[in-house]
């Protein structure tokens, strides 16, 4: 059982289909005739907002083969330390898409009821339990995948090879892969980034986009990878 106020793992968070839009710079009229991947999806909203909206989009996660009632209450647990641990360090982050933390806890509590409805309907249909680093598709099956919050801000949890294993998977997969943040605090990039974009330039190209959303101070950047 987890403790009550200390997460072991990465969190299980609900960013909404607004973040989305902001963090991975998505314009929706482009994405009509792409099927697309939320990679290490969580409780975010995005597949069930966009599947709303008729898009082609599938999500995966490690913990998808977990019951709703299990996640439900994860993820309320991981939003009450979240908000607790937010508190005490209000100022290492920018007030400008959510004005307070109130208006954060209000926005994560609608993006995870959205998750859950949705959930609850398309278990192993929309949403398929599945380690990053090897995931259940063939060759080519995405024109584009998203990864928010699980790469490059647990490098201290999740090795470099866990890193170059995951983005291969993803590259293999995938046309275009757009991965947000690129840092994890006091605005310093992990350390892993220009590592594996040297390792993996002869299969893709890279390229460090400057997006409309800063929360964390200096995370305003994504990294967008594109399948030569
Ligand atoms: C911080 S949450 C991000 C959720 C969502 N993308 C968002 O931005 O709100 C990280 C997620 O990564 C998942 N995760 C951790 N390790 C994973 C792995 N090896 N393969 C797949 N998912 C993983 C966790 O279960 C958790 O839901």
């Amino acid at each position: 059982m987890e403790n009550k106020s200390k997460i072991t793992g990465p969190i299980f968070t609900a960013r909404s289909l607004d973040e989305y839009i902001k963090m991975f710079d998505l314009d929706l009229d482009d994405l009509k005739n792409k099927n697309i991947l939320d990679c290490a999806a969580g409780a975010s909203s995005f597949t069930a907002n966009m599947t709303q909206k008729g898009f082609d989009v599938k999500a995966v996660d490690l913990l998808y083969d977990k019951e709703p009632q299990f996640l439900k209450k994860k993820c309320e647990n991981h939003l009450k330390i979240l908000i607790e641990s937010l508190s005490k360090i209000e100022n290492h982050f920018k007030w400008d898409f959510f004005k307070n933390l109130n208006e954060l806890k209000e926005h994560r509590i609608q993006a995870q009821n959205e998750f859950f409805d949705d959930y609850k309907k398309f278990r192993n249909i929309k949403y398929i339990k599945s380690n990053l680093n090897s995931l259940p598709f063939n060759d080519n099956s995405f024109s584009l995948i998203l990864c928010s919050h699980l790469l490059f801000i647990y490098d201290h949890r999740l090795s470099y090879n866990f890193h170059i294993n995951v983005i291969e998977e993803m590259i293999r997969v995938s046309n275009e892969i757009r991965i947000y943040p690129l840092v994890k605090h006091k605005k310093k990039k992990s350390e892993f980034l220009i590592q594996i974009m040297d390792y993996l330039r002869k299969v893709a190209d890279f390229e460090i986009v400057e997006v409309n959303y800063e929360f964390r101070k200096g995370g305003n950047e994504m990294l967008k990878i594109t399948k030569q």
